[in-house]
């Protein structure tokens, strides 16, 4: 069932959309907009409408390919003036590569890439959909090529493309486009609702980008946390926050000793959606996030190149975080808990050190021998009190190892876990979302990798080894025996390496937003 179809248009309007987008069946030719874009698919001849917007450019685009002045690669585009030989003021050849390598992924990076070169000086935008683009997508997966979904796809890319970086550049608007029309998908009401769907999962994406970008002493924990308050009230959802003296209680010895490093009081927020109607399913999800909105290593601390990043450390707790208001706002059929686990991890008097042992809230005793391996200390109690608040299937989210992004590159989020099916759950939602999950192995032997001589447990290994299923494999030692599934988003979440910047889109992603608003749909 595509999700899109329990959304109605008006609940989106109320949430406030920035991008207004809707189908249209006017001829191309006549549409009226800032920037027509016109996607086409490499080596492939021109699609009917495509050919007649090219026609009436006297040939424009089929003279570029011709001349090799275009390649059809992905993701080339071509901006050109159209002088009032149609009535849209610029038209964007916009190639997507290869048919076979066409998927949603790539086609909202494409559209995205579109909207960065364009929205400075476009407000209006319509794109052109051929039956060739639906086929590639259906292609590659029959569910993503179902024209709702390729809808929504659209105003996604266009909706992503609309977040900018600068957030605190002074007298800078990076422009954004306001009006969508979308071609060639027709206008029934399943379109009408796709694209709105669209617009708000792209949008609530954006949110989370937000949040990853900003850097850590504009967003302590106190101040995500109040975040993920807003967000609940939004939402109509339940909030709860644990001071640290509640965690004391509760003995979560393993966050208490990533937060004693900083003077930053540590947060675990949680939001709980209910489903209104009868819950279609006894199946309650916990969506658990990694919240260091500073990683500096603490004592074991990281090298100075490139630390300035970790301020996105807290970029899994965001996505949990905002993907419950589209999970409010789809009216998801099951019970739903974000727990997010937020602290700063800092070198600071009290900090742990290498050697140290706690105890965390299972009763596991943790002989932390690496301090920068914080995340899944945090990871530990969150998951530990998700089962604990009733939660019978979880999913974390992380930017938990290095050794991920080397094993699955940028842009690729790992998997790993105790649940096949919860697994290919994610793996079904991630491809309506556009997003890219690939497994990890998990196996039994690992927890070898973990013997301490003194506790339970130790938090790495300390030696080479696949360092993301370590990881994996440590965390499973908090998750209860429950079907769970972890998702390292260390690759995926943000990228900063200009030479994949023309793939890629520079920045945040918003990593699992949107996966995971489609998961509890995905589990009925
Ligand atoms: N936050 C980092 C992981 C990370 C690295 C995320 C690069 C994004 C980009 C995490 O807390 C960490 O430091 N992990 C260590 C684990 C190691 C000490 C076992 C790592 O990957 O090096
Ligand atoms: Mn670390
Ligand atoms: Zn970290």
């Amino acid at each position: 069932m595509p999700v899109s179809s329990s959304v109605t248009p008006r609940s989106l309007q109320q949430e406030g959309a920035r991008l207004r987008a809707k189908p249209t069946d006017t001829e191309p030719g006549a549409l009226k907009v800032d920037a027509l874009v016109v996607p086409y698919l490499q080596g492939e001849t021109l699609g009917p409408a495509s050919a007649a917007v090219d026609r009436a450019l006297d040939g424009l685009l089929s003279r570029m390919i011709e001349d090799h002045e275009v390649t059809g690669k992905f993701p080339e585009r071509a901006v050109v003036s159209t002088l009032g030989k149609i009535s849209s003021s610029r038209v964007v050849f916009l190639a997507l590569g290869q048919p076979e390598q066409l998927d949603g992924y790539r086609l909202r990076n494409a559209l995205q890439f579109t909207v960065r070169q364009t929205r400075r000086f476009c407000r209006s935008m319509a794109v052109l959909i051929e039956p060739g683009v639906v086929a590639a997508l259906a292609a590659y997966d029959p569910a993503q090529g179902d024209t709702p979904a390729v809808a929504q796809a659209v105003a996604e890319g266009v909706a992503l493309g609309n977040y900018h970086l600068g957030e605190r550049k002074t007298g800078e608007d990076g422009g954004a486009i306001e009006e969508l029309d979308v071609v060639g998908l027709g206008t029934g009401t399943e379109i009408v609702r796709a694209l709105a769907a669209g617009a708000q999962f792209g949008e609530v994406t954006n949110r989370t980008r937000v949040l990853q970008w900003r850097p850590s002493n504009l967003l302590t924990p106190t101040q995500l946390a109040a975040q993920a308050e807003t967000v609940a009230k939004e939402g109509g959802l339940q909030f709860e926050v644990l001071e640290r003296a509640d965690m004391e209680r509760r003995g979560m010895g393993a966050l208490l000793a990533v937060a004693r490093g900083s003077h930053e009081s540590p947060k675990l927020v949680s939001l709980r959606y209910r489903p209104k109607s009868k819950a279609r399913s006894e199946k309650v999800l916990a969506l658990v996030g990694k919240g260091i909105t500073f990683d500096s290593g603490g004592i074991s601390l990281k090298p100075n190149p490139g630390m300035d990043q970790m301020k996105a450390d807290m970029s899994g707790a965001a996505a949990v975080i905002e993907t419950m208001s589209l999970i409010a706002l789809m009216e998801a059929p099951l019970e739903v808990i974000a727990v997010a686990a937020l602290t700063e991890n800092m070198p600071g008097g009290g900090a742990i050190k290498p050697g140290d042992v706690v105890t965390a809230m299972n009763g596991k005793s943790i002989e932390i021998n690496n301090t920068d391996a914080e995340g899944r200390l945090v990871l530990a109690d969150a998951l530990a009190y998700a089962a604990d608040r009733g939660a019978n299937h979880l999913v974390d989210v992380a930017t938990l190892t290095g050794a991920a992004v080397t094993a699955v590159g940028l842009g690729v989020t790992a998997a790993m876990g105790t649940s096949p099916e919860l697994l290919a759950q994610l793996q079904r939602a991630g491809v309506l979302a556009g997003e890219r999950i690939w497994p990890l192995p998990l196996y039994p032997e690992y927890e070898v990798a973990l013997t301490s001589d003194i506790a339970d447990l130790r938090n790495t290994s300390g030696t080479p080894g696949p360092g993301a299923s370590y990881a994996a494999a440590f965390l499973r030692e908090f998750t209860g025996d429950l079907p769970w599934v972890h998702l390292d988003i260390a690759g995926s979440a943000y990228h900063t390496q200009s030479q994949l910047a023309s793939l890629v889109p520079k920045g945040p992603a918003g990593a699992m937003t949107r996966t995971l608003a489609h998961l509890p749909f995905q589990m009925v």
